[in-house]
């Protein structure tokens, strides 16, 4: 087993990754809390909920199970976490542990963060996207019907643990997906992870423990140096939007179904690699680097539709992260070097889009 320590003051905690976590490890006796609420989805619950209540068994242990998928990341989904927890006469020293993807964990850590102004709260990710990306952070939250995370808090967990054997049920799709931020935390600021990357990619695509763990591992350390420099996001946590601010606008222009968000992520690093290139920031053998590792990992390089340039960058400039009609971008300056910028030449910015996008 690895752990891997994010260091937050008062609120750091550990991240555990090994093989066999969910049902060979001494984790759960070292939970102190009594009372236990374990909430997952209809997905994997028949996967893995027996075996992660047995782990619990001196204790008071209830469950939760929630409907799969991101439209039940809601309002009305939280409540069936609350209405749980009433029912059972839970208090304050129980503690939630989310069994699932991100979406299950984003809405079970704000369930901990809220209920009863808030309790003890353990992620066991189990998608790849969980485990390198919302397991690290402390962000939770809920959509609204306009707007995707816009009810949330920040709150962090006690513990994370992250069982890699969890990940041979994973679908293919959702594996690539979760690569794409494991590539981005290489892009940003680790060229040498980047490299590693290209040497262990069969490994990884066989889902090989040992190169899951090299690379979970060191994704966590990534996201956890900058969480831990910038933790309620004032600066530097914004590079861990490389690609997302064309990602996410090719996402709301697909009305999310075209493209699983780390693909949608491929494809805007794919473009702000590219930017980067045209601004001299990195040669073109970098950039053909990376979009071959995207390649690798089955990741989508272009969006092939008919989005227009207008359109990305209408869409573009509602992002919350774009400040005063200005995009915010995260370019890059040496592949693994990644920076903020909205001082940009705006003009080659739009005939970048303009090339790659269909006109009106
Ligand atoms: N809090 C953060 O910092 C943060 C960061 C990134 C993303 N997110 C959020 O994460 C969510 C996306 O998470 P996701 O990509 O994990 O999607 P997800 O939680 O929807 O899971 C994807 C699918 O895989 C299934 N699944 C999960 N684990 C499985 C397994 N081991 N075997 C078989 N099937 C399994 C799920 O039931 C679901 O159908 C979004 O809501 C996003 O906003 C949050
Ligand atoms: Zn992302």
């Amino acid at each position: 087993m690895k752990t891997v320590e994010i260091d937050l003051g008062s609120r750091s905690y550990p991240i555990h990754i090994g093989s066999g976590l969910l049902t060979q490890s001494d984790w759960p006796s070292r939970l102190k809390n009594q009372q236990i609420c374990i909430v997952t989805n209809e997905t994997i619950a028949p996967l893995y909920l027996a075996q992660t209540k047995a782990l619990f068994k001196d204790k008071t242990v209830i469950d939760v199970i929630l409907p799969d998928g991101e439209k039940f990341k809601s309002l009305d989904t939280l409540a069936l976490i609350f209405d749980g927890l009433i029912d059972a006469a839970f208090d304050r020293t129980c503690v939630l542990i989310a069994l699932g993807g991100g979406v299950v964990g984003d809405i079970t850590g704000y369930a901990a963060a809220s209920y009863q102004r808030g309790v003890d709260f353990v992620q066991i990710p189990t998608t790849l996207l969980a485990q390198v990306d919302s397991s690290v952070g402390g962000k939770t939250g809920v959509n609204h019907p306009r707007g995707k995370n816009m009810i949330g808090a920040f709150h962090q967990p006690k513990a994370v643990i992250t069982d890699l054997d969890i990940l041979k049920t994973l679908p293919d799709r959702e594996f690539s997906a979760g690569m794409a931020e494991v590539i981005k935390y290489g892009a940003i600021m680790d060229s040498t992870f980047l490299q590693w990357l290209d040497d262990n990619a069969d490994a990884l695509l066989d889902r090989d423990v040992s190169a899951l763990q090299y690379a979970i591992a060191r994704s966590c350390e990534c996201k956890a140096q900058i969480v831990a420099e910038d933790e309620l996001e004032g600066g530097r946590r914004a590079l861990l939007n490389f690609g997302h601010t064309y990602g996410h606008a090719l996402e709301s222009l697909s009305n999310y179904s075209r493209w699983l968000h780390g693909e949608a992520v491929a494809i805007g690093m794919t473009l702000a690699s590219e930017f980067s290139m045209a601004l001299g920031g990195i040669t073109a053998e970098a950039h053909q680097q990376l979009v071959e590792k995207l390649q690798k990992f089955n990741l989508p390089i272009s969006a092939d539709t008919d989005i227009t340039s207008d359109s990305m960058i209408a869409s573009m400039l509602r992002d919350k992260k774009s400040r005063d009609g200005n995009i915010r971008l995260v370019l890059l300056e040496g592949m693994g070097n990644a920076f903020l910028s909205d001082q940009y030449d705006r003009k080659m910015f739009t005939s970048h889009l303009e090339k790659v996008f269909a006109a009106d």
